[in-house]
């Protein structure tokens, strides 16, 4: 691999010439525009996950806020998660309760931050909530669980047992009725018969039900359709408007998409609106192949196992609609800690955010309603790499900016056309909107320089990202036939 110094340098005297017609690499994009795949309908948002650097005495939090407010788009999700109980549990202790005596630990000071800053940052747009941390005191577990004083601690261990101690599911449908309460209602009565008032009014469009069902607490089909259907009847009686969503699977398994979609395993009346699933590529660091190489085989194997799901949904209840709600990659030195004094290289987040590109357009193919990249902020000790901004900084890295690239090129109804190119070293997506602008998207797949043949676009723009723009914004460039779309770049060039 040429250090990135160096790759900054060749490509700024490359760039100069634009690539002459008949280049001997050969390489070309050819695009049937009369072949229309499929009309857009597919979101590119992303997530975010409550985490420590977003609360209100985090030095990075304005910038990262910032970040999160460039790339708001619909379906975009919010998840106070288990690692940090206090952030993501309003009700942290059981309630007391004797004859003489009854008090509860409702407390929504961090929650509250969170997410009025979430929401303030991601205004006119559409919101998928989940809290999908469930209080630990509900479940059955071997020694009560003693959770960190310390909000900022990380805490592997929350989210133990693997039965609930009140298996009529009243316990949960109750804690998340509340909990939607006192964010849609204004508030909510608790166990004691005390009455809490929030004052907050929120339209929560979408809620989705617990954290990756076939992980955490390791429930089974029938448990998590049980708590499915229990949580879903609790909430739509304090929120008719919020739709669902379901499943959330962290390793595709269409056992559980059937098991989940087949209404046969439901309450009669239980609304399947949605399911999610997730990928993240995790290439190792034992041999000296490339690790984007290996990610982009890993995301092939990913695109199979979605068509394979689609066949289910399709099959079962095709009017669910999905939303692919984590997608990320991790660099093996920084994935969930930095190792030693490692940085995260500049061409990292290029090639990363060349994945999520790849996938959505893939998948934009297909018909996937919502695609969201995986996560606004990480740090370390928390999937550094998976981070959309740096976290030193709060600011956006090439990742974000792939992903806003993306959302201001690529838009809902756009005409996705036949579009053929080497797919051993670049993908190209080629689009065309309702005014007949034309558009292709590139990825350049390879550690090195491709020159590439397009004569559908002549005297048009290309915007791209590269190593150089890095966190910037992308840089715009002439195109005449051809491009040369350097190492890992993501381009998206226009013709109107
Ligand atoms: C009821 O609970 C309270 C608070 O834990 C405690 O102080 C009190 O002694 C209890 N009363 C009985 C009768 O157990
Ligand atoms: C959001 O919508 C409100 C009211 O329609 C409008 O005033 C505001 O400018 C919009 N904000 C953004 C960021 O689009
Ligand atoms: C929770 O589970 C983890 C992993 O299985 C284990 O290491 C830990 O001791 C458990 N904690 C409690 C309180 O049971
Ligand atoms: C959901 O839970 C799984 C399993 O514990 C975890 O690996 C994953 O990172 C979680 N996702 C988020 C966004 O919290
Ligand atoms: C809720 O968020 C958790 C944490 O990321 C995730 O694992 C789970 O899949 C989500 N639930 C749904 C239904 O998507
Ligand atoms: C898929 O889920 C089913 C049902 O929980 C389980 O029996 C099966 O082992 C899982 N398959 C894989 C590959 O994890
Ligand atoms: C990763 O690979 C590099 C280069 O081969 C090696 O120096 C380093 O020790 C490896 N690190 C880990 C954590 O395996
Ligand atoms: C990391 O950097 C610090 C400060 O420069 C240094 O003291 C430490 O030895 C370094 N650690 C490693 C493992 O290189």
């Amino acid at each position: 691999m040429i250090p990135y110094i160096f790759q900054a340098a060749i490509f700024a005297t490359s760039c100069l010439a634009l690539p002459s017609t008949g280049d001997a690499s050969g390489l070309k994009v050819d695009i049937d525009w009369n072949n229309v795949l499929i009309e857009c309908k597919t979101t590119a948002t992303l997530q975010s996950v409550a985490n420590p650097p977003l609360l209100s005495k985090s030095s990075t939090r304005e910038n990262a806020l910032s970040s999160l407010k460039s790339v708001a788009a619909d379906y975009v999700r919010y998840v106070p998660w288990f690692p940090y109980p206090r952030l993501s549990v309003p009700e942290i202790k059981p309630p007391v309760k004797n004859e003489t005596h009854c008090s509860t630990s409702w407390d929504f000071t961090y929650a509250d931050q969170l997410l009025l800053d979430f929401m303030a940052n991601t205004p006119n747009v559409s919101h998928i909530i989940n809290f999908s941390t469930t209080p630990d005191w509900m479940w059955v577990t071997d020694t009560p669980y003693e959770y960190p004083e310390d909000v900022t601690a990380i805490d592997w261990d929350y989210n133990n047992g693997t039965k609930l101690r009140d298996p009529s599911l009243k316990e949960i449908s109750e804690y998340y009725a509340r909990l939607l309460s006192w964010y849609v209602k204004g508030g909510f009565t608790d166990e004691c018969g005390v009455y809490h008032e929030s004052g907050h009014h929120l339209d929560i469009e979408y809620w989705e039900i617990l954290n990756e069902s076939d992980s955490e607490h390791t429930i089974s089909p029938e448990l998590y359709n049980q708590i499915y259907d229990a949580v879903t009847a609790a909430i739509h009686e304090v929120s008719p408007q919020t739709q669902f969503v379901g499943l959330a699977l962290a390793t595709r398994n269409v056992t559980r998409v059937r098991d989940f979609l087949d209404p046969a395993n439901h309450k009669p009346g239980t609304p399947l609106d949605w399911i999610s699933y997730h990928f993240y590529a995790t290439p190792d660091n034992s041999t000296t192949q490339n690790e984007a190489e290996q990610s982009f085989k890993m995301a092939d194997t990913f695109l199979d196992e979605v068509a394979e799901i689609e066949a289910v949904r399709k099959a079962i209840s095709p009017s669910t609609r999905t939303t692919i709600n984590e997608l990320g990659t991790m660099d093996p030195l920084g994935s969930t800690v930095i190792y030693d004094n490692y940085t995260i290289p500049e061409e990292y987040w290029v090639w990363s955010g060349g994945i999520y590109a790849y996938i959505f357009s893939k998948l934009a193919v297909v018909g996937i309603d919502a695609i969201g990249e995986s996560q606004l902020s990480g740090y370390p000790g928390q999937y550094p790499s998976v981070s959309m901004i740096y976290y030193q900084t709060g600011l956006p890295t090439a990742r974000l900016r792939i992903l806003q690239l993306i959302q201001n090129t690529i838009l809902i109804g756009d005409k996705l056309v036949q579009t053929t190119g080497d797919e051993s070293q670049f993908h190209a997506q080629a689009f065309e909107a309702a005014d007949a602008t034309k558009k292709v998207l590139l990825v350049n797949k390879l550690d090195k320089e491709l020159t590439i043949q397009i004569s559908d676009f002549q005297n048009a723009d290309a915007k791209i990202v590269d190593v150089t723009t890095g966190g910037n914004p992308w840089r715009t460039e002439g195109i005449d036939g051809g491009i040369r779309l350097p190492s890992y770049a993501v381009a998206v060039i226009t013709q109107s």
